[in-house]
């Protein structure tokens, strides 16, 4: 596959699927058939992600402040994850993809939070692709919960305050044991994160692309991967140019 020498491929790609109810505006469609036609973008973008050897993608599919939305697109929402999982889960299990869902679980409704479960167990030991479902997501609310509970460790006597580090941080946030992600993508030309992974993504490079997320097919990705293998990453130090130079 021509795809396989891409040069550069990020480890893990995370993407902010924005632009579903502007896609269906422009039709004169209803949002929903806009989160609809989401769905099949996601199929795709998860597809080529395996092809090209992408070891950890995530998809940021309902936000912490999503909720603010009119409860019917809500509905709406839930009702499409559900039937994602029911629909896809075999094939991806399949496929040798392992399915992780980050954010908040604890107030999730009764019919949901056991289908992200099944899809996290009957996946666990797959070796490919790993899809991480971002779902009521919000990075804030992710970090609270991360001190809360290093705040109980320290009382209960298990560490102490000299022990909280950068890495003691990361292993008690969702993304625990995930590679910071290489490349954050968001569709729909908005250039923010939204509260999506604002402590992993210290040294991402940011794609912005303007297409809105049902469009965002194969040769779109492509092009956003090629786009991250001419950037330069430095995370602080020098291009490799200067040190080459002897500057
Ligand atoms: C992204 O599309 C889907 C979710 C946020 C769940 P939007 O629904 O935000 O679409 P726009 O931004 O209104 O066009
Ligand atoms: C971010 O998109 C959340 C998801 C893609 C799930 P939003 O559409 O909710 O973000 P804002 O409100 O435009 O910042
Ligand atoms: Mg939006």
């Amino acid at each position: 596959m021509a795809e396989a020498i891409l040069p550069n491929v990020p480890r893990h790609v995370a993407i902010i699927m924005d632009g579903n109810g502007r896609w269906a505006r422009a039709r004169g469609l209803p949002r929903t058939m806009g989160h609809k036609k989401g769905v099949e973008a996601v199929r795709e973008v998860v597809r080529t992600a395996g092809d090209i050897g992408i070891s950890y993608l995530t998809l940021f599919a309902f936000s912490s402040e999503n909720w603010r939305r009119p409860e019917a697109e809500v509905s709406d929402l839930m009702g499409l994850l559900k039937a994602f999982i029911r629909r896809d889960l075999a094939d991806l299990h399949r496929e040798n993809v392992r399915i992780r869902v980050i954010g908040e679980r604890e107030h999730l409704r009764s019919d949901i939070l056991p289908l992200l479960l099944e899809a996290e167990e009957t996946t666990r030991n797959n070796t490919a692709l790993t899809l991480v479902i971002a779902f009521n997501y919000g990075s804030r609310d992710e970090m609270a919960r991360a001190l809360r509970k290093i705040g109980e460790k320290i009382r209960d006597g298990y560490l102490t305050p000299d022990m909280v580090t950068p890495e003691l941080i990361d292993a008690h946030l969702d993304t625990a044991g995930m590679p910071d992600p290489d490349l954050i993508i968001r569709t729909s030309g908005e250039e923010r994160l939204s509260n999506f992974l604002l402590w992993q993504a210290a040294y991402s490079e940011l794609v912005f692309v303007p297409e809105f997320w049902p469009d965002f097919d194969r040769p779109l990705f492509m092009a956003t991967l090629e786009k991250f293998a001419g950037r330069e990453r430095r995370f602080g130090g020098l291009a490799a140019s200067s040190v080459l130079a002897g500057e």
